[in-house]
Parts: C-alpha cells; structure tokens; sequence
C-alpha cells in the first residue's frame, strides 16, 4: 500500500449533488476501510453560514441516504471528528484571506492541501484566482494539488483558456483533472486483460483484428437535465472524454513501465496520433440522430424536442464517429465509437471483431472479442465450434471471464479517484494534452453539427441501432453489434 501524507482536503461545493452522492460517501468508505491517514482533515466550504454541528448532521444524513444501513460508531464517530465546515461568504472580499487563517491552524488541519472544486465549470478560473492570491496554491513548505471537475472546457479553445488562466499559478502535477470513469475498475481491467494475458498482444494489431466499436448505450433518455443537454449534446457528454478514454486504453502500445507517467505517456501518444475527420467527408465518418417518441420497457415516454419543448433543436442524442490511428499498429482498422439515449438496452463496452479464420463454413460467425464495463463486468470471447451431428456446420459459443465474483469489494470510481489524488498519482487523472487531443479531434465536427440546421433524424426511443448509420461503415458486413448479457447463451 503506498503511504499518503496527512492532509487536508478541501471542498468546495460540498452541499451540492456531487458532494453528497459521492465525494463525502466515498471518503467515509475510505476511512472504514483504513486508507485515510490518520490525521486526515475535510474542511467543506460553502457560500453559507451554517454551524459545525449542523454540517456534522447533514454529513450524517447524506450517508444514511447512500449507504441505508447502521454504522460502526467507533468508524462513524473518528469520520465526523474529521469534517469542519467553512463559510466563504459571497460578499467577503476578504473570504480567502480567512480561509487561509483557518487552514493555517496547524493543531487541526495537517498542511498538505487538496482543493476539489465540485463547482460549476465557470468558477475554475476564478476559484484557483482567489487560492493563488490567497497563497493557498504555495508549495514551499507542503504539496498543493487542485481537483478540476468535468467538464475541462466546452471546446478546444475554452479548454485552452482555462489551462492557461489556472497554470499561471499551477504546474501540472499540482493539476488533477477529473473523468470519472477512470477511476472505475472495469476500465482499468481494459490494460489488464492486453497486458497481462499473453494470448492478446499477439493478436491485437491490424493483421488479424477486423475493426473496434466503443459503445455507450443507454435507456435512459435526458431527463431533467434538459436544458444543460441541449448546450452540450452527446458527442461532448460521452464520447469527448469518456469514450475517448476508452479507445486509447484500447488501442495505446504496453507502457515502458506500469507506472503512473509512462501510461500517461502511452495514451497521449495514441489519442494524438488519431487521423483527423475529413470534415468534406463527414457524413461517412459520424452521424447523429434524436430520440423520438416510443415505449422503455413497455412504458410509453416523450422524444426528445417534446421534453426539451423546443421543436427547433438539432442537438443529438445519438452519436457515432469513424476513427483512424496513424500508427503501424493500428494501420486501416476502422474504430466506431458510439454513445446513444433510449436505445433498447443499456451497455458499455468495447468490441473487438477479428478477421476471417482461414476456413469459412456457410453460416460461420467471425471471433469476437467483447471488454464489457456495465452493467456487467467480464470480458466474453467469442469462438466456432462444431454442432453435434452429421453435418460439418460451427456455431458461435461464448467464453465469458467475469471480472467480478461473489464477494469482490465494489469500489466507486470516487473512491479510486480521491485516494490517489492524497497519494500524488496522476494515472486516473487527465493530462492536459489529453483533454486538447480530444477536443482538436471532435471540434470540428461539433462545429459542422451545430452549423447544419437541416431537421435530424429520428429514431423511436426502445429501438436499437438506426440502419440509417451503415452510412459510417467501410464494408458491408460490418455493422454495430448487439449487446450482451452475462449468463445470455442465445447471443
Ligand atoms: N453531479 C454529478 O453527478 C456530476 C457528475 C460529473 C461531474 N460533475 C461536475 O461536478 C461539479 C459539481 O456538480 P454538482 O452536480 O454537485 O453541482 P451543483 O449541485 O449544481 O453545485 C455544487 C455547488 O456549487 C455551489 N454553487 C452553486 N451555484 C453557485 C453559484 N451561482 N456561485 C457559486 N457557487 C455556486 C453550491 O455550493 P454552496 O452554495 O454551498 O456554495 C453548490 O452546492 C460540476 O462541475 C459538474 O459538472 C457532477
């Protein structure tokens, strides 16, 4: 286990929806566990007044809420003797200066300091602003780090201004920017299973792999967050940081070492070295489709422009893009990536199609081989082999590897997250570089999108893939494959 210094870790947002489901359940779990240092101190800050005590409560009730069970007293009690609250009034232009004072308490607060902003993606700037004039962010005498929630810009170039605004008082290993999904295991099972298994890297390049598709799909339609979906759109929810970070744990060659850098190292080099979109050729590389009108689990629901209730709306909620590695590895594999609302089922996966096998018997399915992250984790290879009886005919059968087992520990991506961050590793977090190689990618066609207000296709909420999007594909065979479910003989 690697040791972690006493710290402090300061929160700011911490009444909001994030803190409550995540950040407090996590670090409480942390402690349960045993991995939170000894003297490790929380100080929340809000915008209001509200005494210690009531805060105490409220911490309480939020772990009621997300666990529904009884806690260890002895656990619960050492948790609450860590929580402090602070107020940072709004028209305090002295606000930070007190922080400072409060922080500076060295009997209750150990002085290395984390600053999470669970804050809305305009106040970043001006937050590490305030942290930097305050001498908050001064890493003389103690480690300075400050968590950067996501989104980290809405495009190329507001990404651009926020490392520019926040590295005038931060370097980047003070820097950590948050997407949550890697902090979740199944996603760091994706190097795992290339790199600890001999079997894969052998195969993995594009002499015998076909194509890759990167799925999120979901039943799930915008729900209240209307109004902040139609600003954003699936492209920039789903595929710029999350998918994208799927593809390069995919496709990124084995790290000179397994450490924290080199990966980092690797998956940079691998997200710069995507071909970009022929925006001349667009509609052969993505296309984008809304949800209408249909039926989730035989319930009728709205489509999306009758939630939204605005029938101008050209915002998509279906999304899918070609990509190319420039890279000898890669050289001619088609990547899809896709991420869709009210589709028929929910799964997030990667799928690896093999090329044809040297025999090819009438009805032979191809070798695939699928990473799944949710609901299920396990990864499921795909073989031919005889059907009993008289005829020389295959059939597909399934080899599923589960990555959880009846009493694994199930860990949230928060709890990964939080505890590296007090231990100085960056792995789980984005490199700057990443961030701006995936906007460089996607701007250009969230531009032609947002430019091109012909009416979007629709396709019925509950249904599965549009054939519509065969227009992406590079042959004729190729097309999204279905989902899977564990324990699911059928296929
Ligand atoms: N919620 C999630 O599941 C989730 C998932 C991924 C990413 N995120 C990101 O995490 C961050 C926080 O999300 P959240 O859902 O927790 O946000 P939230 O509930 O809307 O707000 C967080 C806190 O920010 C403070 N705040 C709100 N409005 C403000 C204003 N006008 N001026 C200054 N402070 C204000 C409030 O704290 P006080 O009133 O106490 O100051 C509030 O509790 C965002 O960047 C979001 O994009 C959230």
């Amino acid at each position: 286990m690697t040791k972690i210094d006493d710290c402090t870790l300061v929160i700011f947002g911490a009444s909001g929806n994030l803190s409550r489901i995540k950040l407090i359940p996590s670090l409480f779990r942390l402690d349960s566990l045993g991995r939170l240092p000894e003297r490790m101190k929380i100080l929340s800050v809000g915008r209001s007044e509200v005494e210690e005590s009531l805060w105490q409560d409220d911490i309480k009730s939020m772990l009621d809420n997300k666990f529904k069970k009884k806690f260890d007293p002895k656990v619960f009690d050492r948790f609450i003797h860590r929580n402090f609250y602070h107020a940072n009034l709004p028209d305090d232009t002295h606000a930070f200066e007190r922080l400072r004072v409060r922080l500076s308490d060295i009997s209750t607060f150990p002085q290395n300091l984390a600053f999470f902003l669970s804050l809305r993606p305009s106040d970043f700037a001006s937050i590490v602003d305030l942290l930097a004039n305050a001498g908050l962010l001064d890493e003389s005498k103690a480690w300075r780090r400050v968590v950067i929630e996501k989104p980290f810009g809405t495009d190329l170039e507001t990404a651009q201004a926020l490392q520019k605004s926040i590295t005038k008082h931060l370097k980047e290993t003070q820097i950590y920017r948050i997407d949550h999904y890697l902090g979740k295991s199944a996603l760091q099972n994706i190097l795992l299973t290339r790199f600890a298994n001999h079997v894969f890297d052998p195969l993995w390049n594009h002499n015998h792999i076909d194509h890759i598709q990167i799925t999120n799909n979901e039943t799930l339609g915008v729900g209240e967050r209307t109004k902040f979906y139609d600003a954003t759109g699936a492209l920039r929810d789903m595929i710029q940081s999350h998918l994208m970070q799927m593809l390069a744990l995919t496709t990124m060659e084995m790290p000179e070492k397994f450490s924290p850098e080199n990966i980092r190292t690797e998956k940079i080099k691998v997200l710069e070295s995507i071909k970009p979109i022929p925006i001349h050729a667009l509609k052969n590389h993505a296309f984008k489709a809304q949800y209408g009108r249909g039926k989730i689990n035989g319930e009728e629901v709205k489509g999306y422009l009758e939630e939204l209730e605005d029938p101008k709306s050209v915002v998509e909620t279906y999304a899918a893009i070609k990509l190319y590695i420039n890279t000898p590895r890669w050289k001619g594999v088609p990547i899809y990536v896709r991420t869709a609302k009210r589709l028929h089922a929910s799964n997030t996966a990667i799928a690896i199609k093999f090329k044809k096998a040297p025999l090819s018997l009438p009805e032979q399915d191809d070798n695939w081989l699928v990473i799944s992250i949710q609901p299920n984790e396990f990864t499921r290879f795909e073989i031919q082999t005889k059907i009993p009886g008289l005829d020389t005919k295959v059939r597909s059968v399934p080899m599923d590897a589960p990555s959880r087992i009846t009493g694994d520990e199930s860990i949230d991506a928060y709890e990964s997250l939080l505890l590296n961050l007090m231990q100085g590793d960056q792995s789980l977090y984005l490199h700057i570089n990443e961030v701006e190689a995936s906007w460089r990618l996607l701007d250009p066609i969230i531009k032609a999108w947002n430019e091109d207000k012909s009416p979007v296709f629709t396709y019925p909420s509950g249904s599965s893939d549009p054939v519509e999007t065969k227009v992406i594909f590079d042959k004729p065979e190729q097309f999204w494959r279905h989902s899977i479910e564990i324990n699911d003989n059928k296929l």
